[in-house]
């Protein structure tokens, strides 16, 4: 699989309030969060998503995201601040081939991973560390952008999450975006 990464400066753009208009990580994220959730994110860059997800985990909550490139770590760290929301996000240094996330074993209530995938080089050692993380019930939201992944691609990728575990539920629609559901059972 591909392992091309996302430069770090696109973090700007991709954290841009305008993304809202066509993904609103409000109405992307509310059917699968709760307050007091603890929440793993893989690949937040600058944290366009991983702001509202620290928003509606709330002050019980958690949210851990696991960033390969140090820069996108520092933007999000430095957004995270500013919204006064830093005491409810763990950021962590990932590796390209593991999340490192052993800690976290049937812990994790949600998973995102939005436009990440298809950057990794083995999906199925994230499918398989996300199926170890997630609680019995659990659910990960996987989305990928339709202009960079082929239906083809995300299909392939669906069959990975399945061999490891994760059961499909359903195909939410984003749009721009290839998305699927999964439960731990
Ligand atoms: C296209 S960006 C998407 C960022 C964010 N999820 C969003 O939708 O705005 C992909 C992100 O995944 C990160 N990434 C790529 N490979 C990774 C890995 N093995 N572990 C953690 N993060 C990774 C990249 O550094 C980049 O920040």
């Amino acid at each position: 699989m591909a392992t091309h990464i996302c430069p770090w400066w696109l973090g700007y753009l991709l954290a841009s309030p305008l993304r809202s208009l066509i993904q609103d990580p409000v109405k992307i994220l509310e059917p699968h969060v709760r307050s007091g959730m603890r929440v793993l994110e893989l690949g937040p860059g600058m944290g366009f998503f991983t702001l509202e997800l620290a928003r509606q985990v709330g002050l019980n909550g958690q949210v851990i995201a696991v960033e390969i490139q140090p820069r996108m770590l520092k933007g999000l760290q430095r957004r995270a601040a500013k919204g006064r929301l830093l005491n409810r996000i763990e950021l962590r240094q990932g590796r390209p081939d593991s999340m490192a996330v052993q800690d976290l074993a049937a812990t994790v209530d949600f998973i995102l991973a939005f436009a990440v995938v298809h950057e990794l080089p083995s999906p199925e050692r994230f499918f398989t560390e996300a199926a170890s993380v997630l609680k019995p019930g659990g659910r990960l939201l996987l989305a990928e952008p339709a202009g960079h992944v082929s239906s083809a691609h995300f299909e392939e990728e669906l069959r990975i999450a399945t061999r490891t575990g994760l059961s499909l539920l359903e195909r939410p629609v984003i749009r721009r975006s290839h998305a699927a559901l999964f439960a731990k059972l």
